[in-house]
């Protein structure tokens, strides 16, 4: 019981002092696009509140890769939010922008200095770690009501930044966290939010979407 208590507190610092050590890497890179003109603009790409100790296999080259090159611009990405088969595309779209060859080379020039871009092996690394540890689409063949009137505010709201997740993916008591995590998201991301209604405009029904994904939410073991 100690020891693996040890343990864990030991791995944990592994972590940390691989993320922290060389020079605060990641406070450095924040400090430079949180203090460039577009500041504004670059922080909403991707909500905060996913850090590099939350990555998945923190200690894998793939996870240390992406702590290392994806902060350099925006809050970091959790592999989770794209389905295997978006991130190829979306990782060439960064590289070429870390190669200042992106559609804003430009407007970043300024910020563009001191950014990295890897090299096509690690680019390779990375787009095998952040497949692997992707977001499960919703299969419309295992759950077809997610496509009927029932799934509607699901769908609606669900969709607006990456695929339908499986709802399998949680229990039904744990639905209900992730859902007031990504009301946050659509704060932060300035998508459909519920405070002021504009009549004809889409509502964030969060009742009816814990609902459809209690129906089909994983059965708790
Ligand atoms: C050189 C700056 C820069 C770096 C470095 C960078 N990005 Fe981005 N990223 C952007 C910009 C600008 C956008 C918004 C425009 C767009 O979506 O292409 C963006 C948007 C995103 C989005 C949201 C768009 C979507 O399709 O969901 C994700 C996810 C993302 N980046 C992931 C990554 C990952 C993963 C890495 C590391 C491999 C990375 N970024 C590195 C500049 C960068
Ligand atoms: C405004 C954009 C946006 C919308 C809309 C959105 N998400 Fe997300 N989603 C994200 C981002 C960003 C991440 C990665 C960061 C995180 O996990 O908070 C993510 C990740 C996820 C993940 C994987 C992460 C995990 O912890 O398993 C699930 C599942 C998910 N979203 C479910 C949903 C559901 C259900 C809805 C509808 C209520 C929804 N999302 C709506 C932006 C959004």
């Amino acid at each position: 019981m100690r020891s693996s208590l040890l343990a864990l507190l030991l791995a944990a610092f592994a972590t940390f002092a691989a993320f922290a050590a060389p020079g605060g890497e990641m406070e450095q890179a924040r400090g430079r696009w949180a203090a460039s003109p577009h500041g504004p603009m670059l922080e909403r790409i991707l909500p905060p509140g996913f850090e590099p100790a939350d990555l998945p296999e923190p200690r894998s080259r793939g996870a240390q890769l992406t702590a290392r090159y994806c902060v350099q611009c925006h809050n970091l990405a959790n592999p989770a939010m794209h389905h295997a088969e978006k991130w190829p595309a979306i990782v060439e779209r960064m590289v070429l922008r870390m190669q200042g060859k992106g559609n804003m080379g430009r407007l970043m020039a300024e910020m563009m200095a001191g950014v990295e871009a890897p090299s096509a092996e690690q680019a390779r690394v990375l787009v095998a770690y952040l497949q692997r540890r992707a977001q499960k689409p919703l299969d419309p063949r295992k759950v077809p009501e997610a496509y009927r009137a029932e799934g509607g505010a699901f769908r609606l709201a669900c969709n607006q930044c990456h695929v339908l997740p499986d709802p399998a993916r949680y229990t039904a008591s744990e639905w209900p966290a992730v859902v007031a995590r990504m009301e946050k998201n659509m704060e932060w991301m300035n998508r459909v939010v519920s405070s002021s209604p504009i009549p004809g405009e889409p509502q964030l029904r969060i009742e009816d979407i814990n609902a459809f994904l209690a129906r089909h939410a994983r059965k708790p073991r």
